[in-house]
């Protein structure tokens, strides 16, 4: 079996709390908190790019390890703010910590990006081509959000989290489960600067390089997608939820958390909920909060920990892990 030998994460120190946004938006903190249980968020600052973040979550992650930067054999960063279009935010990452050994590479998947980006590792490991392989979710996803845009703005924070797989005896990833519908794409997009909308005149007039989200359709099909994905999982795992004792969905809003939890009979004493400290830090939320429950000493070998995302595609992907440490 394949699992997580070593985890880290980083936040950014700047925190924005909901009083913040009143001073620059027609907004107000009962207004954030009641539609998103988001209480502060954690902005990047200006000199960080998404691989900075990254960096020192890996480095975290290595240590955690005991294991050098030059044992890596593959560097898979799920993101969607990558440093820069090209080249991908993996090789400056590898560069940026040493990892001369291993080949990387982006995997862009709206939030769900670690679920899919973990789920790629294992398949190289378990196919015998490499050993040990780094993923990571790393977001300053901030910058792509119009701050003139209430919809959005108040929702999003900054992250990074990184885990090191490799063969274990006990427990590991006991099953995935990803699923893509792109005839939904237009609910959550950031239109310009790639090949079909290049940046021009046009494009900063319509502010169309910040992104653009139908806030009650992601929020119906995160709904739906966090019960139905997760009853697969745990169906190919042939794990009853009874036996999940943590229970991690992507931080996108506590609402939606907690009909999910609702709806799969989940407590949410189980429930893992960064949202309120963190706000949505995309691809970086679930193994954030994984860090958070490890660090904190809460993860026992042999739990059962399912993980479980949605976002941009319109896409969701969920992973059934035994904590093997
Ligand atoms: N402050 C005050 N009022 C606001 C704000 C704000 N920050 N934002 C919107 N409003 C207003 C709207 O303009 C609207 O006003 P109107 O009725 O006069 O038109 C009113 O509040 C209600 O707006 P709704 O959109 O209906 O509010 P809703 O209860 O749906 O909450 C929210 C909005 C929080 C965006 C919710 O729909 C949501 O969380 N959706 C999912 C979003 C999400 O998860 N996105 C990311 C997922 S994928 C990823 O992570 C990349």
């Amino acid at each position: 079996m394949v699992g997580i030998v070593g985890l880290g994460s980083y936040v950014p120190e700047h925190i924005v709390t909901n009083a913040d946004m009143e001073k620059i938006l027609d907004t107000s903190d009962g207004w954030i908190r009641s539609r998103s249980g988001i209480v502060e968020r954690r902005f990047a600052a200006s000199e960080q790019a998404s691989s900075d973040l990254a960096a020192i979550a890996a480095t975290r992650a290595l240590e955690d390890a005991a294991m050098s930067p030059l044992d890596l054999d593959l560097i898979i960063v799920g993101t969607n703010s990558p440093d820069m279009l090209y080249p991908s935010t993996a090789c400056l990452l590898q560069s940026r910590i040493g990892a001369t050994n291993a080949a990387a590479f982006d995997l862009q998947s709206g939030c769900p990006g670690w679920i899919y980006a973990t789920t790629t590792g294992v398949q190289y490991i378990q196919s015998g081509m490499y050993r040990n392989v780094l993923v990571v979710g790393a977001e300053v996803i901030t910058r792509m959000m119009d701050p003139t845009d209430r919809g959005t703005y108040v929702l999003f924070g900054d992250g990074a989290g990184a885990a090191v797989l490799s063969s274990v005896e006990h427990g590991g990833m006991k099953a995935f489960e990803l699923f893509a519908d792109g005839s939904l794409a237009q609910y959550l997009t950031l239109p310009a600067g790639g090949s079909r909308r290049p940046f021009s005149r046009d494009v900063l007039r319509e502010r169309s390089y910040y992104t653009k989200m139908d806030g009650q359709a992601v929020f119906r099909f995160s709904v739906r997608e966090i019960s139905r994905i997760s009853k697969k999982v745990l169906e190919k795992a042939g794990v009853p939820l009874e036996e999940v004792d943590w229970f991690i969905p992507h931080q996108a809003n506590l609402r939606i958390i907690q009909s999910g939890a609702q709806e799969l009979g989940i407590p949410m004493d189980k429930t893992v909920v960064t949202i309120d400290k963190y706000g949505n830090s995309s691809a970086a939320s679930i193994p954030v909060a994984l860090d958070k429950i490890y660090r904190e000493g809460k993860l026992k070998r042999g739990d059962k920990v399912l993980m479980v995302s949605f976002g941009a595609g319109m896409t969701s992907g969920a992973i059934l892990m035994e904590w093997s440490r």
